[in-house]
């Protein structure tokens, strides 16, 4: 018996007598988790999970078992992979946006602190002085760094990429990742890149002083001084990781959801081969909202100074994220049902006054039906998918996604065991991402079992 499966069993239970979801606070049911533990911020990503709820369904042996395989197959910054690997779980992660998948890789193997203080120190000395380095494919780049920014940054990363391990190289791309969107012109309160101009708020307002401060403080910057700030703290968190997971396997991060293949070549699928049907126990994910974040978009500036892909191939990336916004016109000429008949009633409704927002979100149900039917693929029978998401507006009709998912799981043969709702105080959800869109306040923790 572990920590919380009485209260799982018991919630369960509940569940099968009310069928009604039931009202909880995770935050109290998981009570003195840190959500910052272990290796948590080793870097900031859009519409994080909040830490208890992985922890909750992970911390009991109802689910899964240590040994058994966690996926999920929309890892973002790998928090689910992290708690699953605390419990001793093998686990697997798929994400779209490279630099999650980065994150979650580097979020989650154990580095040794002394070897990362040793090769912080050879960077530091192999970092050139050179003005002659070629500059990154960055969007605009000299719209969103001052020029002696990106020079230092230059430096930096050509020092990091003589490494030739390439698990703590990693480990340095994250620390220099951070690094480069905290010394850029975008708003640091925001996760989409929006530049900050001096006098951009009235005088008197509240963010006047700030933000003139903050770009003062960047005309000066040191940015290797930035960066040995970020390292120092990653390396602190990367010591707490490493006293409690000896596990040093590589990990299986994936990249479309919608197809499971280990190696994360996304441009070149024909090197990877397709995670096992039947293989995995427990799923945890909080899938991408239709039209919500900006995914892509938000961690833009990383993936170009990272070079993952060239500016004009992010396209590509876009293309193959759900939820997303960016439709040709050709696209959405004609309504494609998505076969869950309510939503449907809305989205030709919806159609008539604003086709792409019906388009955006009807193809937002059939990519998120491919997804869970990949998942049905993998998951063992009697094996449990928890699914994290919210209702949401669009165009001032109620959105029902949790309930449209519940449709489309049942479709697949999976059955709701549990239904739990929780009020979301995170603030990363809580912003109001565009005026189609709302405010995202309750959380649906949905339990499935498959057949
Ligand atoms: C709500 S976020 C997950 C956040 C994550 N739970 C965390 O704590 O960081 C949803 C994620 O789905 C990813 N995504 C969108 N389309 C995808 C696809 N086709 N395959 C895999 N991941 C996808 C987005 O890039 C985003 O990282």
């Amino acid at each position: 018996m572990l920590e919380h499966d009485n209260k799982l069993d018991m919630l369960i239970k509940e569940y099968a007598s009310v069928q009604k979801p039931l009202s909880v606070d995770f935050r109290k049911m998981v009570p003195g988790l840190k959500a910052d533990r272990y290796t948590h911020f080793i870097h900031p990503y859009p519409a994080k999970l909040l830490v208890h709820i992985p922890y909750f369904f992970l911390a009991n042996t109802l689910l899964s078992k240590p040994g058994d395989t966690v996926l999920d197959p929309f890892c973002g910054s790998g928090t689910v992979l992290l708690e699953g690997k605390l419990l001793k779980r093998e686990v697997i992660g798929a994400d779209i946006n490279p630099i999650a998948r980065l994150i979650s890789k580097v979020k989650i193997l154990p580095l040794s602190e002394k070897k990362l203080r040793n090769k912080f120190d050879s960077i530091l000395k192999e970092i050139p002085n050179k003005s002659s380095l070629a500059p990154p494919d960055v969007i605009n780049l000299d719209y969103w760094f001052f020029p002696h920014v990106t020079k230092q940054l230059l430096c930096i990363f050509e020092s990091i990429k003589k490494l030739d391990d390439p698990e703590i190289r990693d480990f340095f791309l994250v620390c220099f990742s951070c690094c480069a969107r905290k010394v850029s012109l975008a708003d640091p309160r925001l996760t989409v890149p929006v530049r900050l101009r001096e006098g951009q708020y009235p005088k008197g307002h509240w963010l006047r002083e700030r933000t003139d401060a903050h770009l003062r403080k960047l005309r000066r910057i040191n940015v290797i001084k930035a960066f040995e700030n970020i390292v120092e703290q990653n390396i602190q968190r990367m010591s707490l990781l490493e006293k409690v997971n000896k596990d040093y396997s590589q990990p299986i991060i994936c990249n479309d959801a919608k197809a499971l293949m280990t190696g994360d070549s996304f441009f070149e699928k024909k090197k990877n081969t397709l995670i096992p049907e039947n293989s995995v126990q427990l799923v945890i994910t909080s899938p991408p909202y239709s039209g919500a974040q900006k995914y892509i978009r938000s961690t833009s500036l990383n993936i170009g100074w990272l070079g993952f892909c060239a500016a004009s191939e992010l396209r590509t990336y876009k293309k193959a994220t759900i939820g997303r916004e960016e439709y040709h016109k050709d696209e959405y000429e004609k309504y494609v049902d998505t076969g869950i008949l309510a939503a449907d009633r809305i989205l030709k409704k919806l159609r008539k006054t604003n086709p792409l927002r019906s388009h955006i979100t009807s193809n937002y149900l059939i990519e998120m039906q491919e997804a869970l039917r990949e998942t049905a693929r993998v998951l063992k029978p009697k094996g449990y998918l928890l699914l994290v998401t919210a209702n949401n507006q669009i165009c001032g009709h109620k959105f029902r996604t949790p309930i449209y998912l519940r449709t489309i799981a049942e479709k697949l043969g999976f059955s709701l065991k549990l239904c739990l709702i929780d009020d979301i105080k995170s603030r990363g959800l809580m912003t109001k991402r565009n005026k189609t869109s709302s405010i995202i306040t309750r959380e649906w923790v949905m339990l499935f079992e498959k057949a």
